[in-house]
């Protein structure tokens, strides 16, 4: 049984569809949810599945990125995870933190990577005059949302969507998307995961 910890910064809807997942014969378990903020939404809705949450304001280690990982480190090493899954965890990790977690963190991130790295993808996407949008899970390195695929979903772009319409049609494929990853993945098996609703 693969022990999963999750990273979160907000709401925490994929760490919810995570969450659900491992149960019965799925063959990771969650072992604790954290953020880098106190207030995020999602640490609730962790502890009301009865998963062990913890938060380091990020906010408190003013800039000081190797300070902040620190804190960060300490309570994810004592709950002893095999595998880090971020899910909607907004700040940059750097090189030394990733290779601590290297082969065994993932993350998901709302555009067709290699396309839209970064920020504001579903508006970056519309403008460009994309046919389709998705989501991406790969494995983290130390170069920004570049690691290797582990899955991706595809949906259309349709001719009146705003960033809202599109980043919640591409979530819908998300909630879909990680936990089918996060099976395959915790079972030994990096085959991509492929999902077409476009
Ligand atoms: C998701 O759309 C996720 O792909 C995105 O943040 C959202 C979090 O939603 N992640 C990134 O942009 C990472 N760069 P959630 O908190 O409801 O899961």
């Amino acid at each position: 049984m693969k022990r999963t910890a999750i990273l979160i910064s907000g709401g925490g809807s994929n760490m919810v569809k995570l969450v659900q997942a491992m149960v019965g014969d799925h063959p990771a378990r969650a072992v604790i949810v954290g953020s880098n903020d106190p207030q995020a939404g999602g640490l609730a809705k962790a502890r009301d599945m009865g998963v062990t949450t913890f938060a380091i304001d990020h906010r408190a280690y003013q800039g000081d990125r190797a300070a902040f990982e620190a804190a960060l480190l300490e309570p994810l090493l004592a709950a002893q995870p095999d595998i880090l899954c971020l899910a909607g965890f907004m700040r940059i990790l750097t090189p030394a933190f990733v290779q601590r977690f290297q082969g065994r963190m993932l993350n998901i991130h709302p555009s067709l990577l290699p396309k839209y790295p970064g920020l504001h993808t579903h508006q970056r996407a519309i403008d460009a005059g994309d046919a389709e949008a998705g989501a991406t899970v790969h494995l983290v390195t130390p170069e920004l949302d570049a690691g290797p695929l582990l899955g991706q979903a595809r949906v259309p772009v349709l001719p009146d969507d705003t960033a809202d319409t599109l980043a919640a049609r591409v979530l819908v494929q998300e909630h879909l998307l990680y936990p089918q990853v996060l099976r395959r993945f915790a079972s030994g098996d990096q085959t991509p995961v492929l999902l077409n609703a476009a």
